[in-house]
């Protein structure tokens, strides 16, 4: 998979990636707005593991976000099953030196429209912390709309917290 977009470019992930992987994931910043699964710190090792697992996952749903040469980030969709076979929950990091050039805006709108067309999905949806301004206001522009404040359903770094839901319909 291979989106050229203007900030960025969205493509599968290469065993080559893994040095600006650790570099931009490695970051407390980062971590402090993600679930517990992804690691703190980030490790080579974590790294390795990471793209080995992802190298070989079919179908493909997780991606880099590449700028220049760097794997500056990562955007990815968990298909839901069952029922909710029909729905996604996607997520996404960037690194810090990139933040606040519209590249995340950019590469959702683009990965959710992907998502949809591969997966003939009815809906998308991500789940940021409520303190995660930046994230919430990424997913406006990208067309989401707030549904819920989940109040007080989650955990991270020792703090209840509430999470807010978005979601997009085609
Ligand atoms: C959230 C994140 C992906 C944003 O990426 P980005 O490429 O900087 O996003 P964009 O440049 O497309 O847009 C950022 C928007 O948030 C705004 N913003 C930044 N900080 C903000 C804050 N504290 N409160 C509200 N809005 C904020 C910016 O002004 C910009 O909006 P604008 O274009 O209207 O000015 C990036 O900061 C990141 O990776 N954070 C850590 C991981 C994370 O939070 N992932 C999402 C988990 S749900």
């Amino acid at each position: 998979m291979h989106l050229r977009l203007r900030t960025c470019e969205v493509r599968s992930w290469q065993s080559n990636d893994l040095e600006s992987l650790v570099k931009y994931a490695n970051n407390p910043h980062i971590w402090i707005n993600l679930r517990d699964r992804f690691p703190h710190p980030y490790t080579t090792s974590d790294g390795r593991t990471f793209l080995r697992n992802i190298r070989s996952q079919r179908p493909e749903t997780a991606f880099a976000i590449a700028v220049g040469h760097e794997a500056a980030g990562g955007i990815g969709f968990q298909l839901q099953g069952d029922v909710e076979r029909v729905s996604a929950e996607i997520g996404y990091w960037l690194g810090e030196p990139f933040w606040g050039r519209g590249i995340m805006t950019e590469a959702l709108v683009a990965v959710t429209a992907h998502a949809i067309a591969t997966h003939g999905l009815s809906r998308v949806y991500a789940v940021p912390f409520a303190w995660n301004g930046a994230s919430c206001r990424v997913l406006e522009k990208a067309g989401y709309l707030l549904e819920a404040r989940l109040r007080r359903s989650a955990i991270k770094d020792g703090r209840i917290v509430d999470q807010l839901q978005y979601a997009f319909n085609p």
